[in-house]
């Protein structure tokens, strides 16, 4: 079929399987041209299909060659029926892996539920004995606690007074005031329970009670601080608090795995265009701003060129890992870096649906988005006859 991006707010309904295809083939180029890192041999990631996860399966495999096994939750392809992007890119990256003779399995299901859990234990059991890097990087909206059944949905507000600022439709380019109600106590609890670091730590301990944590294994989960701009509705909001709760969590983690002389970790991330981060209000306006100003001065980075400066520059130099003073890695240090910061506040000050255009990055914020979902990405013949039936390989 020719497949076209068909948005419905703001998500797109569509995924181009080839797009999503040259995209991972082009994530892969750029960890290969980085050279080789000394890391981790068998790699766990959940979140593996999309954003930051994705990134960090392909820098595992391709960076340090590294067996990987990927869990996500995503849409299969079926005859007519279209597959969510990161069911493409698991394709499409385990296609890869295994031409270039790397070990790669997936499972496609809940993460947060008892029986994923077990069917991963099984299959690392089986196949790979231990895992040295558990990657932590799931982004829901919800999670049903397998302990007592009850579904949490998580909530994007802030706490105490209402929010009021500029955002943007980045589909219009339409700059308008916003203002977000105060959450309840009951939306920081909620949110705490999908977003914090609660799953995480029941991975770890299923994973150590197996016995299946190498000998200084590492776990790493990702965060998110950004601007004062943004503090109400995300660091000091309902998310902000989830990840305190996932910041503290690391330490907990750690205490856990020093008997093997492993380690837990949180990164701090620079704000990107992931499924995730485009539903959060405000935000696509500071990210056309950021983009901006990060590209004027030559410090512009993807998920891929993220992680794999994660991993070369910070957990993988054979040195200690450079933290910060709550404990924290720091990969957003060029986002946060002080001018690139006042540029934007300045920015942000005049930012109107007329100059955005040419203050802002719209137009790279949008082909961003745009390519999440395989769409206006380079050297794809978008009018090609297109199959949108694709086999993941190793999927279990
Ligand atoms: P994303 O939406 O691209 O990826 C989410 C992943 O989680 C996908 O692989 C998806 O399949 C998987 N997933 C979701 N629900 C699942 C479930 N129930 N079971 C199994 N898999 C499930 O998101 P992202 O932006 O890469 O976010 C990953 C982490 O990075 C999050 O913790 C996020 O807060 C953090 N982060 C994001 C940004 C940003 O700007 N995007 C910045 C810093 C940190
Ligand atoms: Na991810």
């Amino acid at each position: 079929m020719i497949i076209e991006p068909r948005m419905r707010g703001f998500i797109c309904l569509t995924a181009h399987p080839v797009g999503c295809e040259q995209n991972v083939i082009n994530q892969i180029n750029y960890v290969k041209s980085k050279g080789k890192i000394d890391g981790p041999k068998r790699v766990l990631v959940i979140g593996a299909s999309t954003g930051f996860g994705l990134a960090s399966r392909i820098t595992s495999a391709f960076g340090s060659d590294a067996a990987t096994i990927g869990i996500f939750f995503e849409k299969p392809s079926a005859p007519g029926k279209l597959a969510t992007p990161g069911w493409y890119n698991t394709a499409a990256f385990e296609k890869q892996a295994q031409e270039a003779g790397l070990y790669a399995k997936s499972i496609n299901g809940d993460a947060f539920s008892n029986e994923v859990k077990e069917k991963t234990l099984a299959l690392i059991k089986e196949d790979l004995g231990q895992i040295d890097l558990v990657v932590y990087s799931l982004a829901s909206p919800v999670r049903t606690d397998p302990t007592t059944g009850i579904t949490h949905r998580s909530v994007l507000k802030p706490i105490g007074a209402p929010f009021k600022n500029k955002t943007v439709d980045f589909h219009s380019g339409k700059v308008t005031e916003i203002s977000i109600d105060p959450c309840t106590e009951e939306d920081i609890q909620n949110t705490i329970k999908v977003m914090g670091g609660e799953d995480w730590e029941m991975w770890i301990d299923g994973l150590k009670a197996a016995n299946l944590l190498a000998p200084n294994a590492l776990t790493i989960a990702y965060s998110y601080i950004g601007p004062e701009l943004t503090e109400p509705v995300y660091r000091k909001g309902t998310i902000g608090r989830a990840k305190d709760h996932l910041e503290s969590t690391a330490f907990t983690i750690a205490d856990k795995l020093s008997d093997i002389g492993g380690n837990a970790y949180v990164s701090v991330n620079k704000a990107l265009v992931t499924q995730a981060s485009s539903a959060i209000p405000v935000i696509p306006l500071y990210i056309s701003l950021l983009y901006k100003v990060m590209k004027a001065e030559g410090i512009h980075e993807g998920c891929i060129e993220q992680i794999q400066r994660l991993y070369s520059e910070r957990l993988y130099t054979g040195g200690n890992v450079p933290v910060d003073e709550k404990g924290r890695i720091r990969i957003d240090d060029w986002e946060m870096r002080a001018d690139v910061q006042a540029k934007v506040a300045a920015l942000w000050e005049e930012a109107t649906t007329e100059n955005l255009p040419s203050i802002g990055d719209l137009e790279g914020y949008s082909n961003d988005f745009y390519n999440l979902f395989g769409f206006k990405v380079g050297g794809v013949d978008y009018t090609a006859d297109t199959n949108e039936v694709v086999e993941i390989p190793g999927l279990q």
